[in-house]
């Protein structure tokens, strides 16, 4: 069975966040299974000339603003998952993939729309049609959106479902509607069951509208999206398709996160031999300037896109209160300008204790993992989150609030089982309630070290994940040869 992932990021050759490691690894995972998989992404500025071979030819996108013309590359056959990037340097080699200057790309519509049909137009070149095709987050929501508009009645795709991924409900794709003439998106799409959003063009409402089955990165984020408080607006559209919505936690990749073979971090370690660990924390706070560090402080380590989901502003609440603690916070991450200038505004007041580093940097990042004691995630919501899986992995302990994929993941510590420390209020207190636990209990060494014993011993790997997605392509498969699935077809 072919199946053809449809996604604007991917390790190793592009990334902005955990989407890009999703996209990197599921498709290995799949391939593993026996299903034959491709990926398709753009190609940006950023991704690496070494990778790429030219020659699956070139394309033309018949978008109704004019034609796209486009060459599409071979970025190798890895591990049984072939990758083609589709190269359009007006669309996409500019200096990062959706924003510039903390401001998104006007032309992000367009250029995303040009992506989904060079999509379409790519896998119809094949000689055996895909049984699905696995879209991912807005921008590759036009893809169903066109399979049942413009290509209804393609032969080619007559068998061909679609699951579409919800990685974050926050970043919808909204385009004022008088850009659907420009992307061929027919007026009549333009109402409330279809990609109407008060009066906005909504890509990722068309995702789930348009889909056979939409899927979302956690069993958690599934419930939560269905209600008020999480659903960002699409609550409504969401409970409509409960039916056809599932939460896949995600894997993820230890053969890129593992602290016994890790490459990037100054000293391996594994549960049975944690030297190394003590190693990497000293590394790591020597290389943020602190030359003489105290190890018997812990370290609580922050790597994150720095924006409002991530829920900062709590610890920016509770900032003087806990570098009272002996402590040293070490945060790595980039983002929006507000969250940019709170932290350097923290490393500024305390430069003894509060390291951060505004930057994009995947050494730094598995260094934090391998170098600090615990690892804080406050969010308001979380999908899934990858970092307090890798985390884990590196004996690192997880200070979660209780939401999405974190309350999936982290199970409490409660002195003998458990893998971190959890708070649910989204409130200043509860989280340095929740830190005070932590900082108290790590300053026990016997019982941090069976902690950090729990999480390491923890598996997250794809395997069991990789097989429910299979189990609903094959699913899927099966529902498209009786004939598609009605209530999935809202216009037909
Ligand atoms: P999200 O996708 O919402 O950003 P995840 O926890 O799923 O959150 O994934 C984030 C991924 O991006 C992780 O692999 C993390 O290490 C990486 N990452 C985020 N910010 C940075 C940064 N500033 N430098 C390096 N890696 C980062
Ligand atoms: C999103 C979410 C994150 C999730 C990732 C991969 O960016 O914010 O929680 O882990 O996608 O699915």
């Amino acid at each position: 069975m072919k199946i053809v992932f449809v996604a604007s990021e991917s390790v190793p050759y592009s990334k902005t966040g955990g989407l890009a490691d999703v996209v990197g690894a599921l498709p290995k995972a799949l391939a593993s299974l026996g299903y034959e998989v491709e990926v398709f992404l753009p190609r940006y500025r950023i991704t690496k000339p070494g990778a790429v071979v030219p020659g699956a030819g070139s394309l033309t996108v018949p978008l109704s603003a004019g034609f796209k013309f486009a060459a599409i590359q071979i970025a190798g056959e890895v591990n049984g998952v072939r990758t083609y990037l589709m190269e359009c340097p007006e669309l996409f080699d500019r200096d990062q993939l959706y924003m510039a200057n903390g401001k998104d790309y006007p032309d992000n519509g367009g250029r995303f729309a040009a992506f989904s049909m060079a999509a379409l137009e790519f896998i119809k070149r094949s000689s055996t049609p895909p049984a699905v095709i696995h879209c991912h987050d807005w921008q590759s929501a036009l893809v169903p959106v066109y399979l049942r508009s413009l290509y209804l009645d393609d032969p080619f795709y007559a068998n061909t479902s679609v699951l579409f991924t919800i990685h974050n409900i926050g970043y919808q794709g909204l385009f004022p509607p008088e850009i659907m003439p420009q992307i061929s998106i027919n007026k009549d799409l333009f109402r409330i069951e279809g990609l109407e959003y008060y009066g906005k063009l909504n890509l990722l409402k068309g995702g789930i509208v348009f889909s056979d089955f939409v899927s979302t990165v956690s069993q958690k984020y599934a419930q939560e999206i269905q209600t008020d408080e999480f659903g960002h607006g699409l609550e409504g559209v969401l409970r409509s398709r409960a039916d056809h919505l599932i939460g896949i936690l995600n894997g993820v990749d230890y053969e890129d996160w593992n602290p016994a073979t890790d490459k990037l971090i100054p000293a391996n370690y594994t549960p049975e031999g944690m030297q190394g660990k003590a190693s990497c924390k000293k590394v790591l706070l020597q290389k943020l300037g602190i030359q003489d560090p105290v190890m018997e402080r812990p370290v609580l380590g922050i790597v994150s896109r720095f924006v409002k989901q991530k829920g900062f502003d709590l610890i920016a609440q509770v900032a003087d209160e806990l570098l009272r603690e002996e402590i040293y916070v070490v945060a790595l991450g980039t983002g929006e300008p507000e969250y940019e200038e709170l932290f350097l505004s923290m490393a500024e007041k305390y430069p003894e204790k509060f390291l951060v580093k505004v930057a994009y940097d995947d050494t730094l990042a598995h260094q934090i993992e391998a170098g600090a004691d615990m690892f804080l995630m406050p969010s308001r919501y979380e999908p899934c989150g990858l970092n307090q899986i890798y985390s884990m992995k590196y004996g690192t302990v997880p200070v979660v609030r209780a939401t999405g994929g974190l309350d999936d993941t982290v199970q409490p510590f409660d002195g003998e089982k458990g893998t971190g420390f959890r708070f649910r209020q989204y409130s200043p207190v509860a989280l340095l309630a929740c830190l005070q636990r932590a900082i108290a209990t790590f300053r026990d060494r016997d019982t941090w070290s069976r902690l950090q014993q729990n999480c390491m011993r923890e598996d997250f790997s794809w395997t069991q994940s990789a097989k429910k997605y299979a189990a609903l392509y094959e699913t899927l498969y099966a529902t498209s040869a009786q004939g598609r699935a009605s209530s999935a077809v809202p216009f037909s």
